[in-house]
């Protein structure tokens, strides 16, 4: 796979970041980095320039602790409590532990399983979902547990003119609940009771960076759309979310121990693994959020709130 190291205009400095793309349409690996250690201006912005890019970016053999992991953080944006539901770890209030014994939970008792089922942008029943997660892999399965992204704004550009100009005008209502056919935990239901999130937000969100448009549109929170009967609704995004799970919008991320994943939650959708769950491996993994602002539609309204606070920093 070629790599490229980044260009710049006269004034700019070059960096030691390469960007390897690893699919079409989403996903790089970048080199030329270590994350554990403050990072030139330069090396910010190329990776930032990377993530806007490709939605998801991902690092190899980058053994951090949960200090250098929230430093690494911070120096993209504000970082966020661990998780508005589910706090954070007690001594790093900002890193949310996600491990597998933890969310073993919530995948009892599945009813209906469809193929977008688990397939979710990060908190967007939050009037300012978080900008970006960054997810680091400590206990790594051997083979196994490999987490799949989705370009949000490939999706939207491969919809029909037709239908771009009339999802355009539509607005979602999302809300921390999760979908009927996953029957949650008792701890899950019990904390979003006491931190309920309802917003109204565009179908179409414009990347207040690239200036693309997404088909913000990620399955969990979002529950319908507004202005549509419940018919109409229920049809639309289910027709809405087969397509933006199709295979040639993604890349699939094979972890080791020391691989990080950094993605855009303005432009990607991501979906955690259950093959875990078939086996006796362990999976113990620690990710940080970065503090979103409110999205935009194309028509330049903002989200509303409907229920709950905005997420600010920790
Ligand atoms: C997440 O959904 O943020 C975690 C993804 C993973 O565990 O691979």
């Amino acid at each position: 796979m070629p790599s490229e190291t980044m260009s710049h205009d006269a004034e700019t400095a070059p960096s030691t970041v390469t960007v390897t793309p690893l699919a079409i349409h989403i996903g790089a690996e970048i080199g030329g980095v270590d994350l554990s250690r403050p990072l030139a201006p330069e090396q910010v912005r190329d990776i930032r320039a990377a993530l806007v890019r490709w939605k998801v970016v991902f690092f190899r053999d980058q053994p951090m602790n949960h200090r250098q992991h929230i430093d690494f953080s911070r120096q993209f944006g504000a970082v966020t409590p661990g998780h508005v539901v589910y706090g954070g770890d007690g001594e790093f209030p900002e890193i949310y532990p996600i491990t597998k014994h933890r969310t073993a939970n919530n995948f009892q008792d599945q009813v209906l399983l469809r193929p977008w089922t688990g397939w979710h942008t990060d908190l967007t029943a939050a009037i300012n979902p978080p900008m970006a997660s960054i997810l680091r892999g400590v206990v790594v399965p051997p083979y196994g547990g490999d987490t799949q992204f989705t370009s949000l704004v490939a999706a939207y550009n491969a919809l029909s003119p037709a239908m771009r100009g009339f999802v355009d005008g539509l607005r979602g209502i999302h809300r921390n609940a999760p979908p009927q056919e996953v029957k949650a935990g008792k701890e899950y239901e019990e904390l979003v009771k006491k931190r309920t999130l309802i917003s109204e937000h565009p179908l179409v969100r414009v990347h207040p960076e690239s200036g693309e448009r997404a088909l913000y549109a990620g399955p969990i929170h979002l529950k319908s759309i507004a202005g549509l009967s419940p018919r109409e609704s229920q049809v639309m995004l289910e027709m809405l979310w087969e397509h933006l799970v199709r295979t040639e919008f993604t890349v699939r991320f094979k972890w080791e121990p020391g691989s990080v994943a950094f993605w855009d939650n303005r432009a990607a959708c991501h979906l955690a693994p259950r093959d875990i769950f078939d086996s006796d491996f362990d999976r113990e993994f620690y990710r940080t959020t970065l503090v979103g602002d409110v999205p935009v539609g194309v028509d330049g309204r903002p989200s509303t709130s409907i229920q709950g606070d905005p997420i600010t920093a920790a």
